[in-house]
């Protein structure tokens, strides 16, 4: 079982690497060390090193985002929008695009890592929220587009690694009053790679953010 993780050096998708090692699995983790994945032909190259690293590949956990910076609508830049389209969105097509062909042969399988702010405006955080928007919906699109070869799913976190300053903030924004680790997020990875009857669908990993929000106060 081998297993592509786009920003596996981060936070989120190191735990997710190391959880998938622990697992039995042969992970290839790409930072940017490996190659700016918004650029479409460095992202194919990252899936070419990656397969020809690990002699194939099952699994493609797509977790790189970059652009994640609190911003009010109006001082939004063309760079901040291409920062958070570029990684998460662009990113995700062109790796995804680039795996297909090696997934298809292995029946193997995409996980999305989204966003509870794909879901749900968060103003602060405009190009961050649509590019994941963007990215729940190519969730959808690739599901379809590789079926019946390939499950394609997506994980939507909410708070899981954030900075000590907003723990209690975050903390107090959801229904279980803490915020989750990036292991929850590697747990539901575990879960989707072995869900064989599951595809097209996003697991949210909030401990209750989206339902607490709809209750009024406005992130
Ligand atoms: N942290 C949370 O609470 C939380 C909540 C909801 C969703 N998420 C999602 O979970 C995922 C991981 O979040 P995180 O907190 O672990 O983020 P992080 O620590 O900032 O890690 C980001 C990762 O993306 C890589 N990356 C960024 N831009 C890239 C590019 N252009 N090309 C290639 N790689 C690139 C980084 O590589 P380098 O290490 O080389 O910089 C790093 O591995 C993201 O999709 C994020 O939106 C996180």
């Amino acid at each position: 079982m081998r297993a592509l993780v786009t920003g596996g050096t981060g936070r989120v998708g190191s735990a997710i690497a190391a959880r998938l090692e622990a697992e039995g699995w042969k992970v290839f983790a790409a930072g940017r060390v490996h190659g700016d994945i918004s650029q479409v032909e460095t992202a194919r190259a990252v899936v070419r090193t990656a397969a020809e690293a690990l002699g194939g590949l099952d699994l493609l956990v797509h977790a790189a985002s970059d652009g994640f910076r609190p911003k009010p609508v109006e001082e939004v830049t063309e760079e901040d929008w291409d920062a958070a389209f570029g990684a998460t969105a662009k990113g995700g097509f062109f790796v995804t695009q680039a795996a297909a062909q090696l997934l298809k042969e292995a029946g193997g399988v995409v996980i999305m890592i989204e966003d509870v702010m794909g879901i749900q405006p968060w103003p602060s955080f405009a190009p961050h929220s649509a590019a994941k928007a963007a990215l729940s919906m190519l969730t959808k699109v690739f599901a379809r587009a590789l079926a019946p070869d390939v499950r394609v799913c997506g994980i939507a976190p909410g708070p899981v690694a954030v900075e000590p300053e907003q723990v209690e903030r975050r903390a107090s924004e959801s229904l279980l009053g803490r915020i989750g680790s990036p292991d929850d997020v590697a747990d539901a990875v575990v879960y989707l790679a072995g869900a064989e009857f599951v595809t097209g669908t996003t697991l949210v990993v909030d401990g209750g953010r989206l339902l607490q929000t709809a209750r009024g106060s406005k992130p």
